[in-house]
């Protein structure tokens, strides 16, 4: 009775992993918007089996730009997306979840039987999953993650190619889950029960992928998640943030509001976005900070006063975060660039339109792309001359490979930073402070 149950469960693990990989590649889904949907079933799983498919997914996003070119080398004939999707899910099974072949033939044949458009290409599978197999025992093909040609592409004509390959070495592991620890909760000594690093005294590295609201200190409101990348502006911001009047710009869903009010700003965060509005005001009533959250558009707001310091962290392509969101990739995030680009401007030149004299912009984007990070701060500076950059000093952690400060734009954080740590998300900041008129 207890196998039956099992096998059932798995059924509807790997069938809600196959939807939501072919809803990336056939109807440009993300895996987000997949789990979110009835038809998909996802929802309905257990938090273990959402786990396990969640886990699925991600590792076949990842090796699929390795995976495509072996799997077209030895197709014989076309291959529908369906049986492509299947084939990748397949291969990821037996390469890196090591699943008996037994285990990956019946249940990859049953899965295929169930549906109109697999069921007569069961052959064609059981092929690849032998072969499969045979490369697996002599360790031909090991899958790493690589970025999709159009990426690649983009990223070629701003780094080098050793570069390249150094983010894809780190994008290839599964993200860490990260915590930025309260400061008032940074002594507490069941830190050292929390198995995983300390990476600086306000940041902790679980060692492994656990549920979260069973993890010590959630309920008590002492730590939020948040990577390291995405922490630094904040953390290394080299002005003093405490009782200063503070305003996030784009501010959903918190991490830098988080770290605002833990250092004692004054602090108004906006969003336009209900939705993850809704998920930081449930964050922010558990670690019960005080701040002013407000609805609005960028481009409709109109403040009441002018603040010391504003925290710009616009929308963008996030290509720095596609480690952890491998499906991003496929889902053509260069579309956007250019009116992405456009975007930041505008919002960076209304911003510093609410400054006090001598406040500062601090402005960051989760991207790999310099036309998202160093072009905007020059074109701003070029445009601004009220306005210079300062840096934090690089001292400390700071000093080590994959934190680049460029004089004229700002700083790169790329993502082999702390690479002994297993590295962290791409990311560009700069720090403009305005002189004041009479300077
Ligand atoms: C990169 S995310 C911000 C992440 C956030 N700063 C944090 O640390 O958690 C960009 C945010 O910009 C918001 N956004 C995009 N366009 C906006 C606009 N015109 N006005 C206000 N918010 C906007 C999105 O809703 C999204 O939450």
């Amino acid at each position: 009775m207890k196998k039956k149950l099992n096998k059932i469960t798995y059924d509807k693990i790997l069938a809600s992993a196959y939807f939501i990989v072919l809803n990336v590649f056939k109807k440009n889904l993300s895996t987000r918007q997949s789990m979110g949907s009835k038809a998909i079933k996802f929802s309905s799983l257990s938090s273990s089996d959402k786990a396990k498919c969640n886990d699925l997914v991600q590792k076949v996003l990842r090796f699929t730009v390795y995976l495509d070119p072996w799997i077209n080398r030895n197709k014989k004939g076309r291959l529908r997306i369906e049986i492509f999707c299947l084939v990748r899910l397949a291969l990821v099974d037996i390469l890196v979840r090591n699943v008996r072949q037994e285990t990956v033939l019946k249940k990859y044949s049953e899965l295929a039987s169930s549906f109109e458009r697999t069921k007569h290409s069961k052959d064609q599978l059981r092929y690849f999953i032998h072969l499969g197999y045979s490369v697996s025992k002599k360790k031909s093909l090991e899958p790493l993650f690589l970025f999709e040609s159009k990426i690649r592409k983009v990223l070629s004509s701003q780094y080098s190619l050793e570069i390249i390959e150094r983010v894809e070495k780190i994008f290839s592991d599964s993200s860490p889950i990260d915590l930025s620890i309260k400061s008032s909760a940074s002594e507490k000594n069941y830190f050292k029960q929390l198995q995983g690093t300390s990476v600086n005294r306000s940041h902790f590295r679980l060692s492994q992928k656990t549920s979260l609201i069973k993890t010590k200190g959630y309920w008590a409101g002492d730590w939020w998640v948040q990577s390291l990348a995405a922490s630094l502006p904040v953390k290394i911001a080299p002005m003093d943030l405490k009782e200063k009047i503070v305003l996030d710009v784009c501010c959903a869903p918190g991490g830098k509001s988080f770290q605002l009010a833990d250092n004692g700003a004054i602090l108004t965060s906006i969003d336009k976005s209900e939705r993850r509005l809704k998920l930081m005001k449930e964050n922010l009533d558990r670690l019960n900070y005080d701040l002013d959250l407000i609805c609005a558009d960028v481009f409709e707001y109109q403040p009441k006063k002018l603040f010391d310091i504003i925290l710009l962290d616009p929308p963008c392509t996030a290509t720095g975060t596609i480690g952890k969101n491998p499906d991003l990739q496929f889902l053509n995030p260069l579309d956007k660039l250019e009116e992405l680009s456009d975007v930041q401007q505008k919002m960076l030149t209304r911003c510093a339109s609410w400054l006090q004299d001598d406040g500062y912009i601090i402005y960051s984007v989760c991207s790999l792309l310099k036309q998202e990070g160093e072009d905007q701060i020059s074109r701003f500076l070029k445009k601004n001359k009220d306005f210079c950059l300062i840096h934090p000093q690089k001292k400390g952690y700071l000093d080590q490979e994959g934190y680049e400060t460029n004089k004229e734009s700002g700083i790169r954080i790329m993502p082999f930073f702390e690479e002994g740590l297993g590295g962290t998300e791409g990311f560009f900041i700069a720090y403009l402070h305005l002189k004041g008129k009479s300077n």
